[in-house]
């Protein structure tokens, strides 16, 4: 049996490849320092499961990722362990560079002092694998005709969020091209889907219409993402896991570019045909506010890369895969009602009052 170190593994993305891998026969030792987006609701079905080994720690503590690599032996580190949202970054960019970045680099080394010591002809450091999970971010903004994102787009990060990323990814390639560290990364899209933390476009817009409040569209809703289903791109993490080439990127998107306000409206819908409002029609809560600051115009992956070596495309489709994840929210009432916590409704405050 293989034995993953996954960290940040109670938060949206890495909850997903957590259940994933486990149910596909690995043990997962789950580092996650449980900050307001990481939640055990996400893990509710390994209760009791002895493949799935919980640590409620920090990326950024050396002794503890010595001794849990000491300790599991790990085959592959993958690292979700982030600040993941661009609004609180624009708040309190420092968070954002003590996880993203200084958390990453010493994650690396902590990781990598432990590799260093193993048998140079064991099958376990021939094979390890450090996997770092980014975003398109770090790519910067498009225009509207502008060619996708590939590999080969230079770095130009807009946000407090995207410039800490662009940091961790230099951190990464650094370790493969100083230490030959078997590193790989990955830069994805706008994930969607089930176990998403409600600040984020999707659940907050579908959690605020069923309580019928305002539906936040930032400036004038033209601005452009490329939406991934969550278990796609989980399972295109595992397969640059297993078959991507050390000091590699790959870029990893949905396919399915659409303005913000065409997601908003279709969630509309969406829920106007699930459960209909005697108030009205849900699209009436839309409100326009002011925009984000820097706000990215457009996000585009162009994934032939992983395509042609590993095989890879999105199996979701959008439309259908929105529907699902709304059922998702109206079916998880007890997961929806812990997660909108007193940290939550602070947040909700601090970014929407006065806007
Ligand atoms: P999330 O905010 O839902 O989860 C982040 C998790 O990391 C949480 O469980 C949190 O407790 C944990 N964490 C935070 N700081 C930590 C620390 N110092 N030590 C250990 N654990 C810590 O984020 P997500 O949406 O699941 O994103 C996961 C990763 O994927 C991030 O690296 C993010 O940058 C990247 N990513 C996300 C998207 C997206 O659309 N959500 C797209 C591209 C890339
Ligand atoms: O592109 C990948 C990135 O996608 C990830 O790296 C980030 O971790 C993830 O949070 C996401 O970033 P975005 O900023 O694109 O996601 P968010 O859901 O915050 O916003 C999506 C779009 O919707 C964006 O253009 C801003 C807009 N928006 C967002 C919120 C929260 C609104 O119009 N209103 C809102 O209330």
């Amino acid at each position: 049996m293989k034995t993953i170190l996954v960290t940040g593994g109670a938060g949206f993305i890495g909850s997903c490849y957590v259940l994933m891998a486990v149910k596909q026969g690995f043990r997962v030792i789950n580092l996650d320092k449980l900050t307001y987006s990481g939640n055990m609701d996400n893990l509710s079905s390994l209760v009791g499961n002895e493949n799935h080994i919980f640590v409620q720690g920090d990326i950024g503590n050396y002794e503890l990722v010595q001794y849990l690599c000491k300790t599991y032996q790990p085959d592959y580190v993958v690292n979700f362990a982030a600040e993941s949202h661009v609004d609180r970054s624009i708040i309190d960019p420092e968070a954002f560079v003590r996880t993203n970045v200084l958390g990453t680099s010493i994650l690396l080394r902590a990781v990598k002092d432990w590799y260093d010591l193993l048998d140079n002809n064991s099958a376990l450091q021939q094979n390890f694998r450090f996997l770092h999970v980014s975003t398109d971010e770090v790519y910067g903004a498009l225009k509207p005709g502008d060619p996708a994102f590939t590999e080969k787009t230079a770095f130009a990060p807009n946000s407090p969020y995207s410039a800490s990323k662009a940091s961790s990814d230099h951190f990464v390639r650094a370790y493969f091209e100083t230490y030959g560290f078997p590193c790989l990364i990955t830069n994805c899209s706008n994930n969607y889907g089930p176990r998403q933390f409600p600040e984020k476009l999707i659940p907050l817009v579908t959690l605020n219409a069923l309580k019928r409040q305002k539906l936040p569209v930032y400036g004038t809703g033209e601005n452009i993402r490329d939406w991934l289903h969550v278990e796609d791109h989980c399972d295109a993490i595992h397969l640059v896991l297993e078959k991507g080439k050390i000091g590699e990127t790959y870029c990893i998107g949905g396919n399915s570019e659409r303005t913000n306000i065409e997601v908003v409206r279709t969630i509309c819908q969406i829920l106007d045909e699930l459960c209909p409002h005697q108030d009205g029609k849900y699209e009436e809560l839309i409100h326009f506010v002011t925009d984000r600051l820097g706000h990215d115009f457009r996000y585009a992956i162009n994934c032939t890369k992983i395509k042609n070596e590993l095989g890879w495309s999105p199996k979701h489709n959008f439309t259908d895969g929105l529907k699902a994840t709304v059922k998702w929210y109206l079916d998880n009432k007890a997961w929806v009602e812990n997660v909108q916590s007193g940290e939550y409704r602070r947040w909700i405050d601090k970014n929407y009052l006065h806007r």
